[in-house]
Formats: C-alpha cells, sequence, structure tokens
C-alpha cells in the first residue's frame, strides 16, 4: 500500500515536471519566434524581404501585422499589399490601427487604411512604402 503512495507521488512529481518542461520549451519557442520577427531593420534606401509563411495574420485579405517596430503591412487583396509607417506626421506619437484605420492617442489625428489623413491636427499622410508580392516564393518585397 505504501509502495502504491509513492508511486503516485512520483507519477505526479514527474508528470509535474513534464507539464512545466514543456510548458518553457513552447515559450521557448514564441520567443525565439518574435526574436526572428524583430529582426527587420528600418534602414532608408534599402528592400526588405519577408516570408509570409512567418506572418499568418496576412494569410487572408484584410489581415495586418507589424513587420518591424514601426512598419505595418495590410493585406488588401489576393495580391497587394500595403506597407505604413505607423508614426504620426504631426508629432511623432506611434498611431494604432484598429483593422480600418489609424488614429494617433496623442492629439487625435487619423487616417484610413491606405495612411491619408481623414481628420487633423495632422496634414501629411503616413509614409508608404513601395511593396512587390512574389505568390511564386510567397514573399513580400518592402522598400523602404
Ligand atoms: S502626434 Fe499624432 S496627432 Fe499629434
Amino acid at each position: 500500500m505504501e509502495e502504491n503512495k509513492i508511486g503516485r507521488r512520483e507519477f505526479l512529481s514527474k508528470g509535474f515536471k513534464g507539464i512545466v518542461i514543456g510548458s518553457l520549451a513552447l515559450s521557448s519557442l514564441d520567443i525565439v519566434k518574435l526574436v526572428a520577427r524583430d529582426k527587420f531593420e528600418e534602414s532608408e534606401g534599402t528592400a526588405k524581404t519577408i516570408n509570409l509563411s512567418d506572418y499568418p495574420e496576412l494569410a487572408s485579405v484584410g489581415g495586418y501585422a507589424f513587420v518591424s517596430k514601426n512598419v505595418i503591412v495590410i493585406r488588401v487583396s489576393r495580391s497587394k499589399f500595403i506597407a505604413l509607417n505607423n508614426i504620426c506626421t504631426h508629432k511623432k506619437c506611434d498611431v494604432d490601427y484598429d483593422g480600418s484605420s489609424f488614429e494617433c492617442p496623442c492629439h487625435g489625428s487619423t487616417y484610413d487604411k491606405y495612411g491619408k489623413v481623414t481628420s487633423g491636427p495632422a496634414t501629411k499622410n503616413l509614409k508608404s512604402y513601395k511593396t512587390t508580392y512574389n505568390p511564386d516564393e510567397d514573399t513580400l518585397t518592402i522598400n523602404m
């Protein structure tokens, strides 16, 4: 009978350790993926190509994802993407995207999903970048 209790304790202990180790392993994979996604550099005059498979949010029309700290990509059709800098043109706050438009939390400027100003105080559109989609390789090149 005593053997059974010890066996059960060992079983529970090993099971708990397995759960903890498994959770840590999954967390590590998520961290590695996030770090990999953050490697995108925003350097003026350069082109950066991303694998769309790394951004499942962009798999469907209307999906969007930040591909770097301040560059958001929005899929507007099967083969067309928009890439915008999300820094407000008024006084440089980061604007928020809600899936259809941008709003600046600092002074309330708004922009449509193409980055065009829809209300001030900002008067200039968000900075946009030319994109080229390669359907054969499922990649998107963003010209900074
Ligand atoms: S910084 Fe965005 S509206 Fe002023």
